[in-house]
């Protein structure tokens, strides 16, 4: 016989809001399959796109009530702050510039943010954040996916052991090829917002996805950046923002490093590499292979650690759902974040600590990328000179 009394009762769903993701998105999608595969949270309102008749379609595709598919985000955060059974978290998967507006409305209103990157458009509105979250009781969690992939969460283990000794060379790259020609010119949504400045931000590539292979390199390295030099180019013709993107990377400590990011690179579909040497070993990842991870002691033969296999960690193991041999990717990653967010939206609930190992990149982790893709930018265009981060010591 089963004694319910003894049985511990599963925290109730965190209630989520989306704010993009309608019909046509590419990240909504992501977002909703990766909230779901922990059974953490149950989506029950959105302002999932600009205008409110494809708002309202998207929200009967979903099974969201109509009376919850609101017509603008503003009016969204007004509303479920006034429900007794309000959003308790919204995900935010809009084009760049509305992170900011969308995430200080939610804010404001003690409702916990998911947002995705890069965390705002411009450094100023990421400075600002910085402070409305502080003054928030909100939880403030940027989706840097990567940061959440079993062997990335193992290479940063091994590297706090100091299993690499001194960190010495760090190689990030991220490369796709999807904007080779002006696809922009067509009409395709995502790549026509991506190449606006108005929407996308200063950066192009540099800020879509050069953010994520700075934030992988410093969340597995724990370095932080001292100053940068680059070089950034738009190869398209007549493209406002970079396609292709060189730094040359100083890191606090002595490490040196090279960071790429292109989407231009012919041949290369989602091809984010980390690479970080150190006086005692090495090791290298790769996202299109990302459930192994390699790792070489100096004068000894390369080893190959696998997800599930006897090499893996504890930190590996807590972010797998399935035994060894079956790959695991991007959706278990993205679902491993949101895991993460729900176990501090839980011990918020509670007024309690979250449990050790819950970990996510922050509204910090946003500042830096901001005012990494700043301080590109600016170096670039002042013929590469040595740029710091624009931003406290500490938070880079
Ligand atoms: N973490 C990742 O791996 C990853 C991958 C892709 C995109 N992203 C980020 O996700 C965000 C969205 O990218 P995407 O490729 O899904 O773009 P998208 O163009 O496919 O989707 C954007 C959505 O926002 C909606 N939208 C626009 N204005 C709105 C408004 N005022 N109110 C409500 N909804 C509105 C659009 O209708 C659309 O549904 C970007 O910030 C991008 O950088 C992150």
């Amino acid at each position: 016989m089963v004694d319910g009394t003894t049985q511990q009762a599963r925290p109730a769903r965190i209630r989520l809001g989306m704010v993009g993701g309608g019909r046509d998105a590419f990240i909504g999608g992501v977002h909703r399959m990766a909230s779901r595969l922990d059974d953490h949270y149950e989506l029950v309102a959105g302002a999932f796109s600009s205008t409110p008749e494809k708002s309202l379609a998207s929200a009967v595709d979903l099974g969201v009530s109509a009376e919850r598919a609101y017509a603008s985000f503003s009016d969204m955060a007004e509303r479920e702050a006034a429900r007794e059974d309000g959003i308790e978290a919204v995900s935010i998967v809009t084009p760049n510039h509305l992170h900011y507006p969308v995430a200080c409305a939610f804010l404001e209103r003690g409702i916990h943010v998911i947002c995705d990157k890069p965390m705002t458009a411009s450094l100023a509105d990421a400075k600002s954040l910085v402070e409305k979250v502080s003054a928030s009781k909100a939880l403030f969690v940027l989706t840097h996916n990567y940061t959440a992939y079993p062997m990335i969460r193992q290479a940063r283990e091994m590297i706090t052991q100091g299993l690499l000794g001194d960190i010495r060379v760090i190689q990030a790259e991220y490369a796709q090829d999807w904007l080779a020609t002006k696809l922009e010119d067509s009409g395709q949504k995502q790549a026509g917002w991506r190449t606006d400045p108005e929407r996308s931000g200063m950066g192009g590539c540099i800020g879509d996805i050069g953010t994520h292979a700075f934030n992988l390199a410093g969340f597995v390295s724990g370095l932080e950046l001292e100053s940068l030099c680059a070089d950034i180019q738009s190869f398209v013709p007549g493209r406002k923002l970079d396609d292709n993107a060189n730094v040359l990377l100083r890191y606090r400590g002595g490490a040196r490093g090279v960071l790429w990011s292109s989407q231009v690179a012919t041949g290369n579909e989602n091809a984010l590499r980390l690479r970080i040497y150190g006086s005692q070993a090495g090791i290298e990842w790769s996202q299109e292979d990302p459930n192994y991870l390699w790792f070489t002691e100096l004068g000894k033969p390369r080893q190959l650690i696998t997800r599930g296999g006897s090499g893996a960690s504890e930190a590996a193991a807590g972010h797998t759902r399935i035994p060894a041999g079956h790959p695991e990717g991007y959706l278990e990653g993205f679902a491993s974040l949101y895991a993460d967010a729900a176990e501090a939206i839980y011990a918020a609930r509670d007024a309690r600590t979250p449990p050790s190992g819950c970990l996510y990149p922050t509204v910090h982790d946003g500042l830096a990328g901001v005012a990494f893709v700043a301080a590109v930018v600016g170096s670039s265009q002042e013929g590469g000179v040595w740029k710091s981060l624009d931003i406290p010591s500490g938070n880079g």
